[in-house]
Order: C-alpha cells, then structure tokens, then sequence
C-alpha cells in the first residue's frame, strides 16, 4: 500500500486543470504519456481520464523528486503533487486545454511500473485492429476511445432521463428463455438441470414486453442486451444493445414524436446540438425507388429515376428484352459527372457487377448532346424525355442498369453511395433522419419458398388491407416504422396485433400450422385472449445511435470489448473449448 495515496487523495483529474487553478497546490494520479529530458529539467506528460496534463521535474525546485524522476517510463503510474504555474508565453500549447499551465513536482510515487506497450498510445497512425482487440484494456486508455466510452455512458443516462420523465417504467427481461422470431439464428444455452434442453438468449425482449402490456404497466422501457447469432458487418455485434420500448393505448404517430422527442433529447444533451423535428416520412415503395434502398441516406440527392417507360421499345436490344421480361431499366444523375474519367467509369460498372448487375450504360451530356455508347440506338425523342426526366444540364452524366428490378435497385441504390462519397458530395456535419413507414407486411422468400415476416410475426397488418392477405400476401402493408439516420437503420418497430383471430391469421399466412405456433408462441396466443390493450412500440440499435453520434467508422469503437467479424473476443479467447468434464454434466457431446 502505498503511503502516498493514504496521505494524499487526488485533488483534480489531470485534464481538468485550467489557468484558473494557478497557485494551487493539486495531488494528481495518472499515467505517463510521454517523458522528455531537456538540459536536466524533465516533463511529463501526465494522463487520466480527463485528458493531459503537464508535470515538471525541476532539480533546483526538488532535487530528490527530480532524481526519482529519472525512473519514470511511459505507462507508469504515478502519484504526484506539485504546484499550477503558468507556463512561459512562447512554452504554451494552444491545442491542448491544460495549454497554458504545468505543475511544477514536489512529491512523486511511482504506484506502479508497466512494461512497454505493444503499440505506441498517442499515435495517430493505423494500429492494426486485431492487436488493438487484443490489448483492448491499453487501447482503451487512448483519449479518443475513451471519450466515446464515456459519450455513451452520458447518453445511457439521457436516455433514462427521458424515458423516466414521459412516464416509462424500467423492466428487465429474462436472457435464459425461449427462441424469439428477429430472423437471426439464436445463441442456445444447454440446460444440465433439464438434460438435453436449451435456453435461447433473446434476440430482443419482443414477447416479453408485449406481455407487460398485457400486464398493465402501460409504458415499459429498456436499455437491455439482444443476442444473434448473424453474419456480421461493420455495424453489426454477435451482442448488442437496444433502447427497447413498448406502449399501450397509442398509434404510430404518437410512437413517433415519443421517438422524435428522444432524440432531440439526446442529441441536444449528449452533443449540444438541436434537432429539428418532426422528421420526414417517407413510405417503403418511395425509398426502394428513388433511394434503392429502404435505409435511404438523404444526407444528398440524387435520386434514382426509372426510365421503363421510355426506353422500353428503344432500338437497344437489350432495354427491350429487359423491359419485355418484367425488369427495369433505372437511372441516377450525377450532377458534373465531368469529374469521372473513362477510367472511373470503368471502376463504377465492376461496382455495380458486386451486385449482379450485367453492365452499366452512361451518357455524358453535353453541349452538343450526348456522348455515349447507347446514343446510336436511341430516337431523339428518347433521348428529349430522359433529358427532362433527368432535369439534365451540361456536364451531367447519366448512368443506366437494365436488369430484374432488385438488382437494379440494389446496385444503383450502392453506387449512389460509393459516388457520393468518391465525390465528396455528403456534408460531414448533416445529421438526416428519415422515418421509413407502410413497409410491406411478407415478403416471398425464394429459397424458403413461403412469405416471411419483413418486421416479426407479431406487426399488425394494415387494417384495410386484411381482405388481400390471402389473395395478394405481399400487397399487405404493415403498420410498422424504421428510423433512419444519414442511411444507417437506427430503430424499428410496430403497432402489434392484439387479437388472437389475426395473430392466428398472420401464422397461417407465414405457413406456421397451428401446432407449430402452439409449441413456439403457445404462452403469447393464450395472452392475448386475457384483454389485450391496444400496443406498439420499437427498439434503438443504441451501439449504431452511438457509433453514428462519435462518427465513428465501426460499431466496435463504441463499445468497450467488442468482438470482431468472426464473434470472437481476441481478449479474453472466446469462444474457447470446454472440459470434458463440463460437456458431461451437460450431456453434451462435440460432433466435428
Ligand atoms: P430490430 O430487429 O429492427 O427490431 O432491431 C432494432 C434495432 O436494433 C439494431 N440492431 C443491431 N445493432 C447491432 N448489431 C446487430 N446485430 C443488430 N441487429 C439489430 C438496429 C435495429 O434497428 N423487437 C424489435 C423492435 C420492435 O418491434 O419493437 C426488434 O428487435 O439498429
Ligand atoms: P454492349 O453492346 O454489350 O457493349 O453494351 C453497350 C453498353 O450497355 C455498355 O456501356 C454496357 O456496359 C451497357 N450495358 C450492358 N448490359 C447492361 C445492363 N444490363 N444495364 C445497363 N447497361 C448495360
């Protein structure tokens, strides 16, 4: 035990030190970023939480510190006191917040030595993310981590003022229980009291809190783990977390500006900025078409435009047997496309073939008309109603897929994307939330060959649209939302069924015989036949809210010991292999 930290307790974090503090005497506790020896007097960088500070080792202020001093590495831990002296004018770092002082040393424990870190902490070259991961403890102590740690600690805490102040009551939902409907594949936990059963880890409290309003408690809210076990992307973690909520007596537009009120809330406390809301709306069937997307980033223009009409009996072969084969023929203007040589060009078409697309046609207008490979099959009225369509000027180019009407989407909808950001057309700052509604209910899944729930099995079907689900299931739209921010999903949800005749409607049209959903979702059936209330809600992906407000690239850089693409932990090495001993009790045996 150290004397030093008994004696003397810590009087301010190191970055939290400002001129106003000068003549103080201050005990600080950090660790060392850097030390520097000039002509005897040595400097130290001093780290904490809150930021750098720096302390100084004078031999003529304090010849026996100074001497100590000496041992001091990077990483150390020291223990110090000393006295806030302005600094010399032309010794002062207008970039760091504690510029304009240093402590000159009296006292000095070093708490603890450290061995020389595997990578080099304030340094803003690349560090290989797999021995970051490794060592996430140190990577964790670099400032730029820390302060989206402690951002979303700062808005975990919003969040609960918020949901606290609009009347929600804070619920916790079981992790060991049984399989729920995400899409996802389920984490299962095998159970040794019940040999040869499995618990499922929730892939988000959805039955769980539609039971709470079967229950009563009206408003129920959640800052809560979710489990699936997907393919993972940048934004996508093995475990996540959720802002999950759940209301009675409500519709959508009462979810929404609860929804809008949220995040104005968080925004403005977390990043001091103010939101401007409500946000547009906009349905599914609109942003697939203009956006090729149902997460448009809005953040610029754009649009995609379908030119089926147009071109389908033009002289290009091609457009006509696409066209007459039930595809599409859709286009996007990017505006001074000038700046694209043939070359990028080129670049953009093997772009678009990552999407299944079979080509991409261009056109360059300009002053004399079109350059383009397509221009000598196209009539001059075509090409005077794309112009039009396009709302074209000179420099402009144009550039088409013909193709099933998904690829089209999907790989137009992409370059859009990939150009906006090859061009800079996306304005760092802009903040663009979109409200994407009226998604359709099912959609048909070629390889399972049934319809499948877009949302879960438990969103309420427009009520008008009931009649069509037997005779066009994927007509049906649902009364269910996402919100989007700057093209990334933030949040969905839904108003739920609350009869148990549509709820058994829904399991017959998604192919679930009766039986099945018995044995799956036998306990919510039965609940909903006890006075339901009408209900809805939705949940946030908190770690993309987060990642998005820290515009960090990844969802790992939000969270404290994330787990890479392959949902392994590099820290601690898990997944790892049990004992034998372990899989017996369980009566479980490894197949491989
Ligand atoms: P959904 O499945 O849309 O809805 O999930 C809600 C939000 O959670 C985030 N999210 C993820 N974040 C990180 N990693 C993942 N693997 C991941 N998967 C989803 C997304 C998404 O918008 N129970 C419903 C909500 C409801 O209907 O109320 C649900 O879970 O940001
Ligand atoms: P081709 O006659 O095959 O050289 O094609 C003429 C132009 O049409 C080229 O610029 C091709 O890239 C383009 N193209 C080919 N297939 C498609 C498609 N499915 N959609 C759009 N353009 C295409």
């Amino acid at each position: 035990m150290s004397e030093f930290i008994t004696v003397k307790k810590r009087t301010h974090y190191c970055g939290a030190l400002r001129a106003t503090d000068t003549g103080k005497t201050v005990v600080l506790m950090g660790w060392v970023q850097r030390r520097r020896d000039h002509g005897g007097v040595i400097f130290v960088d001093l780290r904490d939480r809150e930021g750098l500070v720096q302390i100084v080792f004078n031999p003529e202020f304090s010849p026996t510190v100074h001497q100590e001093a000496h041992h001091i590495r990077s990483e150390y831990v020291l223990a110090v006191q000393g006295k806030v002296r302005r600094r010399p004018e032309e010794m002062e770092n207008p970039e760091l917040p504690t510029g304009e002082i240093e402590v000159m040393i009296d006292d000095l424990d070093i708490l603890n030595e450290s061995k020389t870190p595997p990578f080099v902490l304030d340094t803003s070259e690349e560090i290989s993310e797999n021995v970051r991961l490794k060592y996430r403890y140190l990577d964790l102590r670099r400032p730029e981590i820390q302060k989206k740690i402690i951002l979303r600690s700062q808005a975990a805490k919003a969040t609960r003022e918020y949901f606290h102040g609009q009347g929600f009551i804070e619920i916790e939902t079981p992790f060991l229980t049984k399989s729920t409907p995400e899409g996802a594949r389920d984490y299962l936990v095998p159970s040794r009291v019940n040999q040869g059963m499995f618990y499922a880890l929730p892939q988000s409290p959805q039955l769980f809190k539609q039971l709470l309003m079967v229950s009563g408690f009206d408003r129920y809210y959640q800052i809560v783990k979710c489990f699936r076990d997907e393919d993972l992307r940048a934004d996508r973690q093995p475990e996540f977390t959720q802002v999950d909520l759940e209301m009675s007596f409500i519709d959508e537009n009462d979810i929404i500006a609860v929804m809008e009120g949220y995040m104005a809330h968080l925004f403005k406390v977390c990043l001091g900025l103010t939101l401007k809301t409500p946000f547009p709306r906009i349905a599914y069937r609109d942003a697939v078409d203009r956006y090729g997307k149902d997460s448009p980033d809005t953040r610029f223009a754009m649009e995609l435009k379908d030119l089926t009409d147009i071109l389908k009996e033009s002289d290009f072969t091609l457009f006509q047997e696409v066209a007459g084969g039930g595809g599409v023929i859709k286009a996007m203007k990017i505006e001074d496309g000038r700046k694209l040589s043939r070359k990028d060009l080129d670049g953009l078409k093997d772009y678009v073939a990552a999407y299944g697309a079979k080509g991409l046609a261009w056109a360059r207008v300009t002053q004399d008309g079109w350059t383009s490979p397509i221009f000598k099959f196209l009539k001059t009225s075509e090409v005077q109603q794309i112009n039009a369509r396009m709302a074209v000027q000179e420099g402009d180019l144009i550039v088409f897929v013909a193709d099933k009407p998904g690829i089209a989407r999907d790989s137009l909808g992409n370059l859009r994307l990939h150009v906006a950001r090859q061009l800079n057309l996306i304005d760092p700052a802009a903040l663009a939330f979109t409200w994407v509604t009226e998604f359709p209910l099912m959609e048909y899944d070629d390889t399972e060959k049934r319809f499948i729930s877009m949302h879960h099995p438990f969103t309420s079907p427009v009520n008008e649209d009931l009649p069509l689900l037997e005779t066009d299931t994927g007509r049906v739209r649902a009364r269910a939302y996402d919100l989007v921010l700057n093209g990334s999903e933030i949040g969905g949800g839904s108003i739920r069924i609350h009869s148990q005749k549509v709820q058994a409607m829904i399991f017959k049209a998604l192919g679930l015989g009766q039986d099945e959903a018995r044995t799956k979702f036998g306990f919510l059936l039965d609940a909903l036949e006890y006075g339901t209330p009408p209900h809805g809600g939705i949940a946030f992906g908190f770690d993309r809210l987060i990642m998005l407000m820290t515009r960090s690239d990844s969802i790992r850089d939000v969270i404290a010991f994330p787990k890479t693409q392959k949902a392994a932990c590099l820290l601690t090495e898990a997944p790892s292999k049990v004992s034998i001993e372990q899989l017996l009790e369980l009566s479980l045996k490894v197949i491989q």
